[in-house]
């Protein structure tokens, strides 16, 4: 199948636990890959552990399935922490709603897991538990059977939903901060809702900033860390190439601007109330170069942009949370929302 040559092997730092974890996905995934275009679902069953939600609390967060639409299966996980940290704005007001939401969008390619995956479920967890946030986790169709667009529609059809059904979340959810965030397919998807919505315009939701984790993008031309980083975990060309091809519309290539996001083919940001956004890399990431353009594209554009790089680490890092670094990228990631708390309230 999709195996990347043995031999020009990138050496990266990782403890051995998170190295044989990541050997075994990769095999796995790559396993159920058929070269016809399918996915061989009934063999992941097996591999993509699922949790369903728990109104008990545990560890301080208690979860809940929210049905969207049935019929294309829309729906998400709602997580709330129950010994939320109010931030004191001074009125009233801001005791009863002080906590900001983040919507979620899981990574795997468009292809793979959902928020009932274990492995998201414990990220969103954390993120609840250690930024005092309402996450809203996504659950949208995925690919091959669904291709672009019903991906990005159904994450924009969750943002309508809650806007109009906002008492669907706990009483002190802050609807007019929310964030939009996601990892690797899950960034790409969030930036192009993020697109969606502010051409559409909500009437409640407010969508103040954007978390950005290892966005998947890409392109025809192979960059230079695509290159040089073959055969580094999780990601390669063949693989990538895979996805993309499930994912476009049939005839079009990666130049396409769901995937090239500062090509010729992307959308004209420079009259969008684009929200700020914090991008994240990684040193091992072969899919860094596209995330740097994406930054120095937002910034051309005019818009408020930081990114942060983890030179050590590679794609998908901080879903394990043996890593330090992941525990450092969650605290960034709270700080970030954390200004936007405080600068945005009056
Ligand atoms: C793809 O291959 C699988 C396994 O060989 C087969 O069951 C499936 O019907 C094929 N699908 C298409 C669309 O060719
Ligand atoms: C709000 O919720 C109601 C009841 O579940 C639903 O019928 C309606 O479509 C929702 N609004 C949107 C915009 O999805
Ligand atoms: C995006 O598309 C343009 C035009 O085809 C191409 O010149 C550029 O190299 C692409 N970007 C990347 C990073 O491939």
């Amino acid at each position: 199948m999709s195996s990347s040559p043995p031999t020009n092997k990138p050496k990266i730092p990782l403890p051995w636990k998170t190295r044989v974890a990541i050997s075994f996905l990769s095999a796995l995934s790559d396993a159920s890959r058929r070269s016809n275009g399918t996915v061989n679902r009934g063999f992941l069953k097996f591999l993509d552990r699922k949790c369903s939600a728990n109104i008990t609390p545990v560890n301080g967060v208690f979860t809940k399935d929210v049905t969207v639409d049935p019929e294309r299966n829309i729906w998400f996980r709602l997580f709330t922490p129950t010994d939320a940290v109010t931030v004191d704005g001074g009125d009233a007001d801001d005791k009863t709603a002080s906590l900001p939401v983040v919507i979620f969008f899981h990574g795997g390619g468009f292809t793979y897991l959902s928020p009932a995956s274990a492995s998201y479920d414990a990220v969103c967890r954390r993120f609840c538990r250690k930024m005092s946030v309402v996450v809203v986790s996504v659950n949208y169709r995925l690919t091959p059977e669904h291709r672009y667009p019903s991906q990005y529609d159904d994450g924009e059809e969750v943002l309508k939903f809650l806007d109009e059904n906002k008492t669907v979340l706990p009483e002190n959810a802050d609807v007019s901060k929310c964030f939009l965030a996601g990892d690797s397919a899950g960034a790409n998807l969030a930036h192009h809702v993020a697109v969606r919505v502010c051409k559409a315009g909500l009437q409640n939701i407010q969508v103040v900033g954007l978390i950005s984790i290892q966005p998947f993008f890409g392109g025809e031309e192979r960059t230079e860390s695509e290159v040089r980083l073959e055969g580094s975990p999780l990601v390669s060309m063949a693989r990538t190439d895979w996805m993309w091809k499930v994912f476009l519309p049939e005839g079009s290539d990666r130049d396409h601007g769901a995937a090239n996001v500062s090509g010729p083919n992307s959308e004209d940001l420079s009259g969008l109330d684009f929200p700020d956004t914090l991008i994240f890399v990684g040193g091992f990431d072969p899919l860094n170069d596209w995330q740097k353009r994406y930054y120095d594209w937002l910034r051309k554009n005019g818009k408020e942009v930081q990114i942060i790089e983890y030179p050590n680490m590679i794609h998908a890092f901080y879903v394990f949370p043996d890593l330090p670094e992941s525990s450092q990228l969650i605290s960034q990631v709270k700080d970030f929302i954390n200004k936007k708390r405080v600068s945005n309230s009056k």
